[in-house]
């Protein structure tokens, strides 16, 4: 279990830091973004999420962390470590978009089926203030579209034509049980 000291209340969908475009980081060594990122990681954790965004803890700054692995929210996630995602930016991405399964920490309860790129070419900065450039494909791909929308002010549920497109986790747990 991860010290709790740092864990932060994730805020829902309403909450009008979630609504907002977030801010870029400017000095990504000062020490309130060593802070917000290591609340970022124990509260992704306690959550057991595959991303957390900074607006979704209450702060509108430009990061976003990701992390994935098969887990009771996400069976067939596939393996991505530990990443810290600042300043992030989509270079270009592939024609094909597809449908997949999404829920959100400030969307409790809810899962939809969201149009995403199949691959990006991102750019970001990490915790050391190193550039990356890389490709990412499928479920990380949505993982880091989903993320960034968050640093937007979008959600998953503005990505729908019908909010009432999302079901409900029992529902989604059936569906996905049968198929
Ligand atoms: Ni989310």
């Amino acid at each position: 279990m991860v010290n709790n000291s740092n864990n932060l209340p994730i805020l829902q969908r309403g909450a009008p830091v979630l609504a907002q475009v977030a801010h870029t980081i400017e000095d990504i060594h000062s020490s309130e973004i060593k802070k917000l990122i290591n609340s970022l990681k124990v509260t992704m954790a306690n959550a057991s999420g595959v991303g957390i965004a900074a607006p979704q803890v209450g702060v509108s700054l430009r990061v976003f962390l990701m992390e994935s692995a098969p887990s009771e929210r996400y069976p067939n996630a596939p393996l991505f470590p530990l990443t810290v995602l600042i300043n992030p930016s989509i270079i270009k991405t592939s024609n094909q978009q597809e449908l997949g399964w999404e829920g959100c920490l400030s969307v409790k309860g809810k899962r939809a089926q969201v149009l995403r790129h199949t691959s990006i070419d991102v750019n970001y900065f990490d915790e050391t203030g190193k550039e990356h450039h890389r490709t990412l494909n499928g479920f990380i791909a949505r993982i880091f579209q989903h993320e960034l929308d968050h640093l937007d002010g979008i959600t998953f549920i503005e990505r729908l034509s019908h909010e009432t497109d999302a079901i409900s986790e029992q529902q989604w747990r059936e569906q996905t049980a049968e198929s």
